[in-house]
């Protein structure tokens, strides 16, 4: 008999918007998540900074520089102050052919803004950035994680430093964790790493322009997931796909629908 999976095998594969649909509009921004969700994104993926005042938001850079209309580092900034920055305009500027009026002025989101506005059942892909800059995020993510009751089956908490995602597991063990991964150079993965990694986390985050067919064989033979970034053209797409990789981020997740939907 021939099962789903048998006739569409990458029924699985994630399609995580990267910032929100953030080809489309800017970046970390309500606009952006929600457009990620009519585009078919399974997660939203979130990036996270954290205010003078301790509050949680959501921001790739540790500086407001690039994506509002301010400057300096956030950790200087009260969430009162950064709720004054434009985070909109500036993606009108760098992408014309995407811009939008109704970009102007959009806010930075905190984190529990986003909880309450994508309410508990949302695939959330939450990064904790620059952990050794603001100690004390990962107390404050699963603060929030239990007051909005999170269903942590779809949580995944991602991060490039294996001492946050050890500090995350060791507060809240039911916690899935994402190793997140950046090469240089062409790829390598031992089943020993493989095998290590998997000890506390359920899947790896590499870059995904230096990998090759043996990498993510060996990472999905130690049942980890692999999740490369940040994947933009369908060409690419379509070779991780091939090579067994069970999802992936991308700014344009209507793209990986369509292609999905396809294959
Ligand atoms: O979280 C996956 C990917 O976003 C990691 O790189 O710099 O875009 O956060 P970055
Ligand atoms: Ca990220």
């Amino acid at each position: 008999t021939t099962t789903e999976a048998a006739k569409n095998p990458h029924h699985d594969v994630l399609d995580i918007a990267h910032r929100g649909a953030s080809g489309y509009a800017p970046e970390h921004t309500l606009t952006s998540y929600k457009m990620g969700d009519r585009m078919h994104g399974d997660y939203i993926e979130i990036d996270l900074q954290m205010t003078k005042d301790g509050k949680l938001i959501a921001m790739h850079d540790e500086t407001v520089d690039r994506t509002t209309d301010g400057t300096g580092q956030v950790k200087d900034f009260t969430l009162e102050q950064i709720k004054q920055l434009d985070a909109g305009s500036w993606f009108n500027e760098k992408y014309p052919q995407y811009a939008n009026p109704r970009y102007e002025g959009l806010k930075v989101p905190t984190l529990e803004e986003i909880f309450k506005t994508f309410t508990k059942n949302k695939k959330y892909y939450i990064e904790t950035k620059s952990p050794d800059v603001y100690p004390g995020m990962e107390e404050e993510l699963l603060r929030l994680v239990r007051k909005y009751h999170i269903n942590k089956d779809t949580l995944l908490v991602q991060s490039f430093s294996k001492e946050s995602l050890l500090k995350v597991h060791n507060l809240d063990p039911s916690v899935k964790l994402i190793q997140l991964l950046s090469y240089k150079k062409h790829a390598v993965l031992t089943g020993q790493e493989a095998a290590d990694m998997k000890k506390y986390a359920v899947g790896i985050g590499p870059n995904f322009n230096y990998l090759d067919k043996a990498y993510v064989q060996t990472a999905r033979n130690a049942g980890l997931d692999v999740h490369p970034y940040t994947v933009n053209e369908t060409a690419d797409m379509q070779k991780l796909i091939d090579w067994g990789v069970t999802g992936m981020f991308t700014n344009f997740p209507d793209k990986l629908h369509r292609l999905l939907k396809e294959n």
